[in-house]
C-alpha cells in the first residue's frame, strides 16, 4: 500500500468518525426546534420542554442516536425537513443539551 492511499484511508475514517453534525448551523437548528419541536416538549415535561434531554435517564446517549432520534421526529410529524435541516436541529441540541463529542 502506498502512504497516500494509507492517507486517504485515514482521513476517511476520521470523517465517519467525527460528530455527524460537524458542519451543520445550529442556528439553524435553533429556530426550526424552536418552531416545531418545543411545544409538545413543554406540555408533556413542563417548562419550556427542555428536560426531556436532561432527564436522569433521556433516551439518546450518541450523537448518532441523536440524528435518529431527529430523523424519526421529522418523519412522524411529516415536516419533510431536509437531511441538513435535521442535521442542524440535532446540532443544536448536541450544542445546547447533550454535548457528545462524537
Ligand atoms: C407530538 C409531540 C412531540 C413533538 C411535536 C416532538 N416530540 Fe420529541 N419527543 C416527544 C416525546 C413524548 C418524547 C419522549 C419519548 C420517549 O420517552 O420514549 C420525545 C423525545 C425526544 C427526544 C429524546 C429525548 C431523550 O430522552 O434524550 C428528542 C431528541 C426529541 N424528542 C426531539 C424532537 C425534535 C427534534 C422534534 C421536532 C422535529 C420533536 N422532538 C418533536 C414528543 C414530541
Amino acid at each position: 500500500m502506498n502512504s497516500y492511499l494509507i492517507i486517504g484511508l485515514l482521513l476517511l475514517s476520521n470523517h465517519v468518525l467525527a460528530e455527524p453534525f460537524t458542519s451543520a448551523d445550529a442556528q439553524a437548528g435553533k429556530v426550526l426546534v424552536d418552531k416545531h419541536c418545543i411545544n409538545c416538549h413543554a406540555s408533556s415535561y413542563g417548562g419550556d420542554g427542555s428536560t426531556i434531554y436532561t432527564r436522569e435517564f433521556h433516551k439518546v446517549n450518541t450523537a448518532k442516536g441523536l440524528v435518529a432520534q431527529v430523523r424519526n421526529c421529522n418523519t412522524m410529524l411529516g415536516l419533510k425537513w431536509f437531511e441538513d435541516e435535521e442535521l442542524n436541529a440535532a446540532k443544536y441540541l448536541n450544542q445546547t443539551y447533550y454535548k457528545f463529542s462524537e
